[in-house]
């Protein structure tokens, strides 16, 4: 049929100028294609937050993950303080769009760890000095950082910040913006922390020259935990970084930051830290009626995840 003919040939015709139009056009696009690749590089933050099942776990986790969710290039390591990890955690992070790594390990009790929850304990020992050990957290960070190490091995990307953050505490976007500066250490203020409005390094000509804490000021780094980051490289320079349970509370950052810097190292972020970021809020522990001591018992509720 010629009238098919026709058609192929106009389609044959109709291809050879969309081939050639595309070959000068593509000249100058290829041309364009020197953005240089260093400066779209944006490092990884390896955010390492332990947590234990209470009955605000559900809602800490679902607030801070869903903060991380606005945060470019991060990966998550969550531990659990459990045998076993649980179903709630396990798809709380499916259910996010993060990249994550789930761990678990139990934290030994020693006789002198009685209280589970961290933030009671390290409050505690402000009036009671006795309460060594009482620290949690420690096991779980020192498996997040193994891991890092091993993951850190095997990838060709070796660079990356790391941040140790409560499940609980409040994160502004900014503050990760800051942390991806860092050469070494990186510290700015965090608010609203022990017994103060703000704890911060203070700065003089763009340098740490000493600390505005009053809890435990003698520290060597009287600094929250939520207040700085470290080069992911440094640990596995330093493979011997980690935390102790044989320090006093209050101690662990101090413990940690030792092994890879010294106060001269200490990079004031956050606008020479005038700026507060984040603030280590605390969940208030929740009370709840026992339904067996009401006289009009409500209906079960055992079967909804909370
Ligand atoms: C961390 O330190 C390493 C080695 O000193 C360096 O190559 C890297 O640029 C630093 N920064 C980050 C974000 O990893
Ligand atoms: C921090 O302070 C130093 C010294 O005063 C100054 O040179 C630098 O620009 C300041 N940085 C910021 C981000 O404000």
């Amino acid at each position: 049929m010629p009238f098919v003919n026709i058609k192929k040939q106009y389609l044959a015709f109709g291809m050879l100028v969309f081939v050639v139009l595309f070959l000068f056009n593509s000249r100058p696009a290829i041309q364009c294609q020197f953005t240089p690749e260093v400066s779209t590089y944006v490092p990884t933050i390896y955010g390492i937050t332990p947590t234990y099942a209470r009955l605000a776990q559900k809602a800490d986790l679902t607030r801070l993950s869903q903060t991380l969710m606005l945060v470019k290039n991060f990966h998550w390591i969550v531990i659990e303080d459990s045998e076993t990890k649980t179903s709630l955690v396990e798809n709380l992070l499916k259910e996010s769009t993060l990249k994550y790594t789930h761990l678990n390990v139990k934290t030994h009790k020693s006789k002198h760890s009685t209280v589970m929850d961290v933030n009671i304990c390290v409050f505690k020992t402000e009036t009671i000095t006795t309460s060594w050990y009482c620290a949690s957290g420690v096991e779980q960070r020192n498996v997040a950082l193994n891991w890092l190490r091993g993951h850190l091995k095997d990838s060709d990307d070796k660079r990356g910040a790391v941040y140790f953050m409560d499940d609980d505490n409040t994160y502004s976007l900014k503050v990760f913006d800051e942390m991806r500066k860092i050469k070494k250490v990186g510290v700015w203020p965090v608010g609203i922390v022990g017994g103060m409005r703000v704890e911060m390094p203070l700065v003089t000509d763009g340098k740490v020259s000493g600390f505005n804490a009053v809890w435990k000021p003698f520290r060597p780094f009287p600094i929250d935990m939520a207040g700085f980051a470290i080069n992911a490289t440094l640990f596995l320079l330093h493979p011997e970084a980690k935390f102790s349970r044989k320090v006093q509370s209050g101690f662990q950052e101090s413990e940690i930051l030792k092994y890879v810097a010294t106060k001269d190292d200490l990079e004031p972020l956050a606008e020479n830290c005038t700026k507060v970021y984040v603030w280590h809020t605390r969940t208030q522990k929740p009370s709840i009626l026992n339904p067996k001591k009401l006289k009009h018992p409500p209906l079960p509720d055992d079967h909804i995840e909370v």
